[in-house]
């Protein structure tokens, strides 16, 4: 299906690598005219996002600082001509015991995590608003639903992020400005990129769909919301793209005990235990 994105521009954040990159191939697959924001964009990425026939500037930035968000916005604005797509991806984990979190650990998550996100949508929404069309999407994380131990920072930020995204749809919705988030699960990136294989195999196993999500399939979510013809009447909706892992289960009957029900075999007088 054509999403009708063609010929439009986008500005991600974090969109030289991991989740951002997927999601840069993506909208670049469907014609759309990139603009690249994170501290060190890979020249590589933004040469092999050009490659596909599209536009993509690169622009440094450290999105924790007010001042380069504001450049950073202005600079899409002036390279692409008009930013019809805004995608909050840029995020980091500082890892600390809730005993022990320090003031720095604190302002590195909530200015890279959340502070960047308030700062950008403020400026992209100001000239979104003055042409009267628009579509923004921020990623998320599943994060808002698992905990982790040394992760209360992180997702302290994403809960956050999620109610300020519905509150934005709520005031961009009268000028036709569509907000939505996309939720990952898990996926290896260089953020995730430290876990020991053995933990990973465990992660695995609490994932119903047995395996890791691709950048890409982030990517499919987000194209999918930032299409008006697909996703015109979605506002302040969150796609949760990870293979079920959010659909944890009570330990109340195995996994096998199920499975086996559902064999071709198993038609006759089968229940599941009580
Ligand atoms: N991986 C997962 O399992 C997972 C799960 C759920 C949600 N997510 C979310 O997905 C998004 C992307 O993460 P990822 O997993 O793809 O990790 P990643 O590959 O490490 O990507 C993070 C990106 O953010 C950029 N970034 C970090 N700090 C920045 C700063 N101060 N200024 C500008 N850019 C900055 C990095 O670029 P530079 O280093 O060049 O600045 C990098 O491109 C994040 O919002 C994350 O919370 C990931």
């Amino acid at each position: 299906m054509d999403l009708g994105l063609r010929g439009k521009t986008a500005l991600i954040t974090g969109g030289a690598s991991g989740i951002g990159q997927g999601i840069a191939q993506v909208l670049a697959a469907e014609g759309v005219n990139l603009a690249i924001a994170s501290r060190n964009p890979d020249p590589a990425v933004i040469d092999a996002l050009r490659a596909t026939g599209v536009r993509c500037i690169a622009i440094p930035t450290d999105v924790s600082q007010e001042a380069q968000v504001v450049a950073m916005v202005e600079q899409a604005i002036t390279a692409l001509g008009q930013l019809d797509c805004f995608i909050n991806n840029a995020a980091w984990i500082w890892r600390q015991p809730v005993t022990q979190i320090d003031a720095a650990a604190w302002s590195n998550t909530i200015n890279t995590n959340l502070a960047a996100c308030v700062w950008a949508c403020r400026e992209v929404a100001q000239a979104m608003i003055a042409r009267r069309q628009g579509s923004i999407v921020i990623i998320g994380s599943t994060a808002r639903f698992t905990m982790a131990y040394g992760e209360a920072l992180y997702r302290l930020s994403k809960v956050a992020l999620h109610s300020y995204m519905q509150n934005l749809a709520l005031e961009m919705a009268p000028y036709g400005i569509r907000v939505n988030m996309v939720t990952p699960g898990h996926f290896k990136t260089r953020m995730t990129g430290n876990i020991p294989a053995a933990v990973e195999d465990q992660l695995r196993g609490l994932i119903p769909a047995h395996r890791f999500g691709q950048p890409t399939e982030v990517g499919n979510a987000v194209a999918l919301l930032l299409s008006d013809r697909v996703s015109g009447y979605t506002y302040g909706a969150d796609l949760v793209i990870d293979g079920g892992l959010s659909l944890q289960p009570l330990p109340l009957f195995a996994a096998d005990e199920i499975y086996s029900l559902n064999l071709p075999t198993s038609h006759t007088n089968k229940q599941i235990r009580v």
